[in-house]
């Protein structure tokens, strides 16, 4: 604990009122009215035809997917899905029983990934995802035994920026989200994933390699035709959407069956007109990856408590928000995480005494006031606002650019963003801000045909699906 300055203590004498002009010019630095709304939405669905023009051009890689043909529902057999992106690690197993029997039997399992793993070699990351692999597959028994000669197929789900470079090949740009494993950046992912494979002992075909966002479109339009979007909202954030192949003169030598492809936006990169404060700037400056993801630095799951973390700091410390000490904790990067903000956020009690216990237990607060504890609530609502509302126009952003290319054939019909992630699923104001946004700036008329839905696991049944789609073997598919 330190002892906040004497001047400090004696001018606010332990009272939360000197919080409030802090408070204050938060909500002027965050507030996301209409026409800021207006502005990001078309300042991304401009950003996104600048990287669809050419490679390099905007903050949006727009990265082509090689995902040109979606699942219909035939889909049959044994496919396998691992996941790799956020906190955890999984692996899934799906039987695919084609139209009539869809998803036969499924089951997975999850890891949460080892910190010091994040910081590690690309041998032990994938050593980990393989082993993880071995361990699911040592424990099937005969009924999951493949005919002689036939390899188990998985689709891999990496969700970090990569240039695909065929649906079973792509190469890590960056990474994202925290990690930073040394020597993976420029090599082939699905590569390090087999020579980890083979490390095991283990003799399987990767078939699709795919990305959480474009995993998640595939799974959803599984159930429903009109699925055109995916979002991400969890440790980071992204958006892909259903493209025509003449609508991006970067790649004009490709063409497709379908005429159509998944285009993976990379849209965590966004930073045109964002609303920031102080306190994002500084968290952008200490993170591992300054200057990059703002937009996922400012709406998505990994963040949102830092950035509150850090208004509180500052109230401390200046204010005297939480009488004469600072916390200790309160000074570590990364203590408050967002499933505290969500936390503290349902508390709806008088005096608040949910966030009282969460601000003991995270940061160290041993006794706040309930004027303090209104403060605090305040200043997670007004984080959590801005990153909903913002995430919002982003999805209007990119409808709008469909819907200006289609003419009517977005608003004009029902169309479904399909959403997923830890933030979207267990964050229930956030995904009210969200849906807010998209109202405020579709009006209630369009609003009416786009339907922003949930479809939980999503990408891992998307991937077994895209394995299913690109596979080998005779295929019943
Ligand atoms: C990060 C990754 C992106 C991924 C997203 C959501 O933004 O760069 O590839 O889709 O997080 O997991």
């Amino acid at each position: 604990r330190r002892r906040v300055a004497w001047a400090t203590r004696c001018s606010v004498a332990g009272s939360v009122a000197a919080a409030s002009p802090i408070l204050k010019n938060l909500h002027l630095k965050c507030a996301t009215p209409l026409p800021v709304l207006r502005h990001i939405a078309d300042a991304m669905a401009a950003d996104m035809r600048a990287g669809l023009a050419a490679d390099g051009a905007s903050d949006l890689k727009m990265i082509l997917s090689y995902v040109d043909s979606l699942p219909t529902g035939n889909e049959k057999g044994l496919f396998y899905a691992l996941d790799l992106g956020g906190t955890n690690f999984r692996v899934l197993r799906v039987q695919l029983g084609g139209k009539d029997n869809r998803v036969v039997d499924t089951e997975f399992e999850q890891v949460s990934i080892p910190q010091e793993l994040m910081h590690g070699s690309t041998e032990e990351l994938f050593d980990f995802i393989a082993s993880g692999f071995a361990r699911f597959v040592a424990k099937e028994g005969e009924k999951f035994r493949l005919p002689q000669g036939r390899k188990r197929e998985i689709g891999f789900t990496f969700s970090f920026p990569v240039k695909q470079t065929s649906i079973d090949s792509g190469i890590l740009i960056k990474w994202t989200k925290g990690f930073a494993v040394s020597g993976t950046a420029g090599k082939d992912v699905v590569a390090c994933l087999n020579e980890a494979l083979k490390r095991q002992g283990m003799d399987m075909r990767v078939s699709a390699l795919v990305n959480d966002a474009v995993g998640t479109l595939a799974g959803a339009r599984y159930w429903d035709d009109d699925v055109m979007v995916a979002v991400i909202l969890g440790t980071g954030t992204n958006a892909c959407y259903i493209e025509h192949m003449d609508a991006i003169p970067k790649l004009q030598d490709l063409t497709t069956g379908s005429g159509k492809t998944i285009i993976n936006t990379e849209w965590g990169a966004f930073s045109t007109g964002l609303p920031l404060t102080e306190f994002d700037k500084d968290m952008d400056k200490e993170s591992i990856n300054p200057g990059e993801q703002i937009f996922e630095k400012t709406i998505s799951g990994m963040y949102l408590g830092e950035i509150v973390r850090r208004v509180l700091l500052k109230m401390a410390e200046v204010s005297a928000l939480f009488g004469d000490y600072v916390p200790d904790k309160l000074s570590v990067p990364f203590v408050l995480r967002t499933p505290d903000l969500c936390a503290m956020h349902q508390d709806d009690s008088e005096d608040l005494e949910a966030v009282d216990l969460i601000l003991n237990d995270t940061v160290g607060v041993t006794r706040s006031s309930p004027d303090a504890r209104k403060i605090v609530a305040e200043v997670c609502d007004t984080i959590v606002k801005r990153g909903g509302r913002l995430a919002g126009a982003g999805i209007v952003g990119i409808l709008q650019k469909m819907e200006q290319d289609s003419k009517g054939l977005i608003f004009g019909k029902r169309t479904v963003v399909a959403m997923d992630g830890g933030l979207y699923e267990h964050y229930p104001q956030y995904r009210k801000y969200l849906k807010e946004a998209v109202t405020e700036l579709l009006g209630s008329e369009a609003s009416k045909n786009v339907i922003i839905e949930h479809t939980k696991d999503g990408s891992g049944i998307g991937a077994a699906l895209l394995a299913a789609i690109n596979s080998k073997y005779s295929t019943e598919v």
